[in-house]
C-alpha cells in the first residue's frame, strides 16, 4: 500500500489518522517521520481518536520517552519518540522486544528513522511534510500483508 494525502488543516490530518486507527489491530506498529512540527503528534491524535481513545489525552512524550494511553478499550496505544534516543540501543530500556510481541497494543513512533535498524518489516510508515503553514502531505506505507485493511481509507 501507498496512499498519498494532502492535509489542508491540522483537522484533516487528524480526520486522516482517525480513519487509519480505526483500522488497527493489536501488534500494529505505526512509524512517524518528518521534520519539527509537521504533525506527527497530530497524527497520533487522531490514531487515538480512531481507537476509541481520548484524543486531548495525547500529547508529545518528548521528555519521558514513552506514554500509554488506555480506557476501557480492546487496544492500548503506546506512544513513543524516539528524538531523545541515542539509537536502538537504547530502545531495552523502554522494553521494545516486550512491546513488539504485545497483542493488545498499537505502537506509534514519532522520530522511527532514528531507530530504523530495530524497526521490523510489518510497519505503516507515516511520511509528513510541511507544504505551508496549515498544509502537510502525508504519505502512508504498509507491506502487501498488510494493506487489505487499508483499502478505501481515502476517497
Ligand atoms: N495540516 C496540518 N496537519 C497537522 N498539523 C498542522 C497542520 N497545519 C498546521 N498544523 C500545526 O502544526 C503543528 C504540528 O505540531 P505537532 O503535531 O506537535 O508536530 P510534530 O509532532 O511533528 O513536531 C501544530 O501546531 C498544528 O496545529
Ligand atoms: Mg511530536
Amino acid at each position: 500500500m501507498r496512499i498519498q494525502r494532502h492535509c489542508h488543516s491540522e483537522d484533516e490530518t487528524i480526520a486522516l489518522a482517525a480513519r487509519l486507527g480505526s483500522r488497527l489491530c493489536g501488534g500494529d506498529l505505526v512509524c512517524l517521520d518528518g521534520p519539527l512540527g509537521c504533525g506527527k503528534t497530530r497524527f497520533v491524535q487522531g490514531l487515538a481518536a480512531g481507537l476509541g481513545l481520548d484524543p486531548s489525552a495525547v500529547c508529545s512524550p518528548s521528555f519521558i520517552i514513552c506514554r500509554e494511553y488506555h480506557n476501557q478499550t480492546p487496544l492500548t496505544l503506546t506512544h513513543v519518540d524516539a528524538f531523545r534516543l541515542t539509537g536502538a540501543q537504547d530502545l531495552p530500556a523502554i522494553g521494545w522486544d516486550e512491546l513488539l510481541c504485545s497483542t493488545d497494543t498499537v505502537i506509534a513512533v514519532e522520530w522511527s528513522g532514528r531507530i530504523r535498524s530495530a524497526l521490523p518489516q510489518n510497519r505503516i510508515d507515516v511520511q509528513m511534510e510541511h507544504t505551508s503553514a496549515t498544509s502537510r502531505m502525508i504519505t502512508l506505507a504498509a507491506p502487501d500483508n498488510l494493506s487489505s485493511r487499508f483499502d478505501r481509507l481515502v476517497d
